[in-house]
């Protein structure tokens, strides 16, 4: 099938099955342009808590497939493509967390999103990059609290609010990659370019950073200041929109240590394509499940994210 007949077919097939299809901004440009919606983290887990749709497809990686299917049920949620993982995820096995949690029987657990729902079930509360700093806030200044499993997220949050967090030792590998030497570079040939960097990155990175946000937070600012050159320090998946948002503005990719690598892509992210969206939606596979008992974990620290980021108008 040519691309065109593609799309169209994908479009019907998800009229007739009353699907959602969405898509998160680190998604190659042909998926985030088919999906109802596109989004970070946070909004992914908002539309998919709300749809009335009957199935929902997740075109980002697999955490956020098992997101999806802990708010929703008795819904069918399908992924292009299952081997979609996570290596902030992989950094923290729900057997290795449990224990760090249960050495610290008086802290308050508090999970980034990029964790299995076995991780998600130990958890007090879930946080996207969106609202971490807030939600961390909403504690009084004395709680004690495991953070997990982002270091550089935890290690920013602390920095940013004097608090003593304790940090699981995981990090996203696409975020660690990003070269200072070959930033500060680049800012000499555009020294007007502001750095815009997710969380996620290492501290160095951060202390070079303009703005520091998440992918919404980032394009946000972006939208808002589009006379600006960016160099851009997340996943360029990102780019996309941005460049959609701003088409007259300059966002320079921020550089990796290995530029022959191309690791400021995710593999897992770009292992979605529209030819598996389509077998996806034709045959409802690959779906995710998740053990009832976990879920039935699970869900509570998700829908109490949710509850206090609408609270905080997110
Ligand atoms: P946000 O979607 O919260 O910006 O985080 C990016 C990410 O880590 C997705 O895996």
């Amino acid at each position: 099938m040519d691309m065109d007949h593609l799309i169209e077919a994908i479009k019907k097939l998800k009229q007739e099955k009353n699907a959602l299809i969405l898509g998160h901004y680190y998604q190659k440009g042909e998926i985030q342009e088919i999906a109802d919606f596109v989004g970070d983290s946070l909004a992914l887990a908002q539309w998919a808590a709300k749809t009335e749709a009957d199935i929902i497809v997740m075109c980002g990686v697999h955490f956020m497939g098992e997101t999806a299917k802990v708010l929703c049920p008795q819904k069918k949620v399908l992924v292009p493509d299952m081997a979609a993982g996570c290596s902030l995820a992989d950094s923290c096995p729900a057997d290795r967390f449990a224990e760090f949690v249960h050495a610290h029987p008086d802290h308050t657990v508090i999970s980034y999103v990029n964790t299995t729902a076995a991780v998600k079930a130990l958890t007090d509360v879930v946080v996207t990059s969106t609202n971490a700093r807030q939600i961390v806030e909403s504690f009084p200044q004395d709680e004690k609290i495991i953070f997990g499993p982002d270091r550089n997220l935890g290690g920013y949050i602390n920095a940013m609010t004097g608090r003593h967090m304790l940090l699981w030792d995981g990090a996203c590998h696409v975020h660690e990659q990003f070269s200072v030497e070959k930033i500060v570079e680049l800012k000499k040939q555009y020294p007007q370019a502001l750095v815009l960097a997710h969380p996620e990155c290492k501290s160095v990175v951060l202390k070079l950073a303009d703005v520091v946000g998440s992918t919404a937070a980032l394009l946000k600012y972006a939208v808002a200041h589009p006379e600006h050159t960016y160099i851009v320090a997340t996943e360029a998946g990102i780019l996309h929109e941005m460049q959609k948002k701003c088409p007259d503005t300059l966002f320079l990719p921020a550089p990796p240590n290995d530029s022959t690598c191309g690791c400021n892509e995710c593999s897992f992210m770009r292992l979605n394509t529209l030819e598996k969206l389509y077998d996806c939606l034709l045959n409802e596979s690959p779906e995710i499940t998740v053990d009832p008992e976990v879920a039935a974990k699970a869900v509570r620290p998700i829908q109490r994210m949710l509850e206090i980021s609408a609270k905080l108008g997110l």
